[in-house]
């Protein structure tokens, strides 16, 4: 909360957190779950701890229905651990991009090396229906906010780690890609903004996703991107978008994408 806390200095605080909750020194990777995504919980292992986000130092309540607010330790077959992040603040909420990233920064400090990043979001191709999951192959960040302070020089080459875009497509072959553009939201976007997104690259519009990916690189983790398509963009399909529709897309593609999910992730 205070802002002149160093963000780093919160997020070990965090993982040591979540260490004292867990009984687990070090969790190998995380996963964020966004719309659509949160049955991946349950199917990628054997959850130890379930536990709400607000126990854990510079986590924020939950804004949004639809966004859970728990944190899980999860066992994979592999012997390996996972923290599953189902409390996602979006930079919407306007606490400042250091809330926004401080699950990820958290992640990092508790040992993750991956960072599983997936959200439901508007689809610019026509032919993705709702329901259609994407890999995100890069991103385009029009939050005009960055994590980064100061001269802090990342490199975003590779971003979304090709190597996992691989894996992903050695379990389903049919994955499509696309490049993700963050908004700020919440309101979504004008089919004038959509066009501009398409014009400029783009091909999944959303409001999360692209602010985290920088962090977790920033702190050297191996990033995943998915996407739900959960509607399509505004002007490319003529229904007007209500939040209830993507929640509802997202229910319905739930029990499939997750499956995807945690295949991917037994197979990391
Ligand atoms: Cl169309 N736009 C944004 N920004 N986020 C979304 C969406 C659209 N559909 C689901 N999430």
């Amino acid at each position: 909360d205070d802002p002149n806390a160093d963000p780093f200095a919160v997020a070990a605080e965090a993982a040591a957190k979540i260490a004292e909750i867990t009984g687990v020194a070090r969790h190998d990777v995380a996963l964020t779950l966004g719309s659509g995504w949160g049955s991946a919980a349950e199917l990628i292992g054997e959850t130890t701890q379930t536990f709400p986000a607000t126990e854990v130092p510079g986590f924020s309540a939950p804004a949004l229905e639809g966004h859970g607010g728990t944190l899980r330790s999860v066992a994979l077959p592999s012997g390996r651990r996972a923290l599953v992040i189902g409390a996602r603040t979006h930079f919407y909420e306007g606490h400042g991009v250091r809330r926004v990233v401080h699950s990820v920064r958290t992640a990092a400090a508790a040992g993750a090396t991956t960072m599983i990043l997936t959200n439901g979001a508007g689809g610019i191709k026509e032919h993705w229906t709702p329901g259609t999951p994407v890999l995100i192959s890069d991103h385009i960040n029009l939050t005009a906010a960055s994590p980064l302070e100061g001269a802090t020089f990342v490199d975003l080459t590779d971003l979304y780690s090709r190597r996992l875009r691989d894996l992903a497509h050695s379990i389903d072959p049919s994955f499509d890609e696309g490049v993700y553009v963050q908004f700020r939201g919440p309101q979504y976007e004008t089919p004038a903004e959509v066009q501009m997104a398409k014009t400029i690259g783009g091909h999944l519009v959303g409001m999360s996703t692209a602010l985290e990916a920088i962090a977790a690189r920033q702190a050297g983790m191996e990033v995943l991107g998915m996407s739900l398509v959960t509607n399509l963009a505004a002007g490319i399909q003529q229904m007007p978008l209500s939040h209830e529709e993507v929640l509802e897309a997202g229910r319905a593609a739930e029990p499939v994408i997750s499956a995807l999910l945690a295949k991917i992730v037994g197979e990391l």
